[in-house]
């Protein structure tokens, strides 16, 4: 089984500020910083950092090479990211103010320069079996959905940012999965009700399983059978930009390696939680031996991984 994130790369532009830049107000920062960032590309380390092979497709401007650098510094295969000579790449201006809160504004540049050609390029080395990760930042995503299913892949979404296009999307009820937080949840369902949010999601979209953000108040895992909660852990928040990607990267490593649900909401809630520690976007997400070392820490007495007996039919 092969992992792909096909998604958003961006230059992130980094502004710390007093408070929100409010309308027809002029605001000075008190720093600037660039950081690689967009969902997808996030998405990729997080799966990389917790220790996962991942593959990523998407586009970049001629200005875009640290992006690309940065994937494969962590170790992501950048096989399947293509320069386009005609677009610059994509880039966010953030603001994080005093209390780590986040306002992101995103322009897609060369994200939203992503061809029918190019999705069937890409999709044409992976096969039945294979895990496709999604978010809501690049051009084609319905037509992404449509031929990896036609191939046999599982698809997941994580739909942010919400758009109306989004919303009547004709592929979303062939999705696998659905990764999304309570705001995202609240457009999609029009309840504000975590529990209600998982009901209407899975009455719209019966085959698909829905994990369910809800930043202080942790997490909530959902399919036709079952319905697991995972409270936070508590943290010091210095930037919340990329914990939900970081989330999203930490959840589906567990699931991928064939943990429970409720586990891999554990391990996903504390990387979220390290993250938020962090300023950046893709620099703040930890890696798999941080995230242990956390959990260890905090609650000594579990352990995710049982003893493995050295004869494969002995039992532990
Ligand atoms: O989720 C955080 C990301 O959203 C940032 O890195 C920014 O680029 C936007 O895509």
């Amino acid at each position: 089984m092969r992992v792909l994130v096909f998604g958003s790369l961006n230059i992130d532009r980094v502004y710390t500020v007093p408070h929100m830049v409010r309308p027809g107000e002029t605001l000075s920062s008190t720093q600037l910083q660039y950081h690689c960032g967009g969902k997808g590309l996030n998405q990729s380390i997080a799966l990389a950092r917790a220790g996962l092979p991942v593959c990523h497709a998407g586009k970049i401007g001629t200005d875009g090479a640290m992006l690309t650098a940065h994937l494969r510094r962590a170790g992501v295969d950048t096989a399947y990211v293509l320069t386009d000579p005609d677009v610059p790449s994509g880039h966010a201006v953030i603001q994080v103010d005093p209390s780590g809160e986040n306002s992101i504004l995103v322009y897609p540049g060369a994200n939203a320069a992503i061809s029918s050609e190019m999705v069937q390029n890409t999709l044409s080395h992976f096969t039945a079996g294979d895990f496709l990760l999604l978010q809501n930042e690049i051009s084609c995503l319905g037509e992404l959905i449509r031929q990896a299913k036609e191939r046999g892949m599982t698809v997941a979404l994580n739909p942010s940012p919400i758009s109306d296009g989004l919303l009547q999307c004709e592929s979303l009820p062939q999705v696998d999965w659905f990764i999304l937080n309570e705001l995202e949840g609240a457009q999609f369902a029009g309840s504000s009700v975590p529990d209600e949010i998982c009901d209407r999601m899975l009455s719209r979209y019966p085959q698909s399983k829905i994990v369910l953000t809800l930043g202080g108040d942790g997490a909530v895992y959902a399919d036709g059978k079952e319905r697991r909660r995972q409270p936070a852990y508590p943290v010091r928040v210095v930037d919340t930009t990329a914990a939900g990607d970081t989330f999203t990267g930490y959840f589906f490593a567990g699931i991928l390696r064939g943990s429970p649900p409720s586990e891999c909401l554990r391990q996903a809630n504390m990387a979220a939680a390290l993250a938020v520690g962090v300023s950046g976007a893709s620099t703040s997400i930890p890696t798999a031996a941080d995230v242990a070392a956390a959990l260890k820490k905090l609650e000594p007495d579990k352990n995710p991984y049982p003893k493995q007996a050295e004869n494969p039919h002995e039992c532990v």
